[in-house]
């Protein structure tokens, strides 16, 4: 590193766009911590663009009020430094969890003292353990999906029969009072057949097109306050330049439909939910990383999901509800991977957040 001549890093012979597939955040900065030079990852890091951070004091970004061990290690003139789970906090308040690397660096090439500088890469281990836990999500739910899909086509099969039969009956049948019971007979079938049929579902073809997010949204609202106008306060908090993705818009309606239900199921008569949109920058979800991905957040302040719930929420079958099949979230969660998108949630005593995040590639 210490013959390493960085003033951007294109000039030190490494193209840009490799840089900008790292997931660490590379920083240049010359002899007086100016920054010379940011990749993707640090765009992504301090939610800002390259071209407004050059040239911009690195400690500036950071928090003055809560110092971190990071700007102290920046004159420690000419050793690599490494430390481990350092929390740095940034200049928005918002607190990281990092491995960071210091590399000063001058050049042999000409000498001059204001040549120096220092390579500076953060990893961010949030990050790192939420790609590990989107990995294990997807192994996990493509285990639970054949069974489920296993499960629904074997009772999905009997059930014509069984309504076709209850049906021949139904007409044989001379007494009202028996027919009452072929009556529940045909419901429930009705009822077990759009169950497996969820189940099934959506594993035959998808209609992608190119969709507008907010109508989705606009769309479910509707629906949601057509039920009970009284009771639902529904807030937005749109980010209007947000541009169109390809999907299929009844699977997407689905899927926010069965997340936003459970939270009008979850609020009481003051609660409130919240749709918010927002684009984040470089986001991996799975083993890609995306340069960018729309992220829907769906609040809503109610009772929480229990803590003994945790991850299991997205099987099938798991319900703390009387009347629930613990379907909506595994068809949800279903219906985002196969758009190559992910969810998560936040969950304390005063609400849950789910945060649906979807690739805006082309
Ligand atoms: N916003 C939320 N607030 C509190 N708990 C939630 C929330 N969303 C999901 N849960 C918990 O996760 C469980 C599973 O949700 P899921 O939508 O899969 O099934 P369900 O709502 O119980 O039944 P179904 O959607 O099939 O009618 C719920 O029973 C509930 O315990
Ligand atoms: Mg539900």
């Amino acid at each position: 590193m210490q013959s390493l001549k960085i003033t951007s890093a294109p000039q030190a012979g490494v193209p840009e766009r490799i840089l900008d597939t790292l997931n660490s955040s590379i920083i240049c900065l010359d002899g007086r911590h100016q920054i010379t030079y940011i990749n993707a990852a640090g765009e992504a890091l301090f939610e800002s663009s390259a071209t407004a951070l050059i040239g911009r004091n690195f400690t500036s970004l950071l928090s003055a009020l809560e110092p971190s061990s990071i700007v102290d290690k920046l004159h420690l003139d000419d050793v690599d430094f490494t430390e481990h789970e350092a929390i740095i906090t940034l200049a928005s308040g918002k607190a990281i969890t990092a491995n960071y690397s210091i590399y000063p660096f001058d050049s042999l090439s000409d000498g001059k003292a204001d040549d120096s500088g220092i390579l500076l890469e953060i990893r961010q281990l949030e990050r790192q353990a939420q790609f590990a836990q989107d990995e294990l999500k997807q192994h996990q739910q493509q285990a639970t999906q054949q069974l489920a899909r296993g499960l629904a086509h074997e009772i999905n099969n009997p059930l014509g029969g069984i309504r076709g039969a209850a049906q021949l009956l139904q007409r044989a049948l001379d007494r009202p009072e028996w027919t009452e019971y072929t009556e529940v007979i045909i419901s429930e079938v009705d009822r077990l057949q759009s169950l497996t049929t969820n189940m099934l579902g959506p594993g035959h073809g998808m209609q992608k097109e190119p969709v507008n997010i907010l109508e989705i949204l606009e769309h479910i609202r509707k629906i949601i306050l057509a039920a009970e106008p009284e009771r639902i306060a529904i807030k937005r908090d749109y980010d209007p330049s947000i541009p169109e993705l390809t999907a299929d818009r009844d699977m997407l309606i689905q899927a926010f439909l069965n997340i936003v239900r459970n939270a009008v199921q979850a609020i009481d008569n003051e609660g409130e939910i919240i749709f918010r949109t927002r684009i984040e920058f470089r986001y991996t979800i799975g083993q890609i990383t995306h340069p960018l991905v729309l992220r829907v957040d769906i609040s809503d302040s109610g009772h929480g999901i229990p803590t003994a719930l945790g991850e299991t929420i997205f099987l099938p079958m798991i319900t703390d509800k009387a009347d629930g099949s613990g379907l909506g979230l595994p068809i949800a969660q279903e219906i985002i991977s196969r758009h190559g998108g992910t969810i998560h949630f936040h969950s304390s005593s005063s609400g849950t957040t789910f945060s649906t995040l979807l690739p805006l590639d082309k």
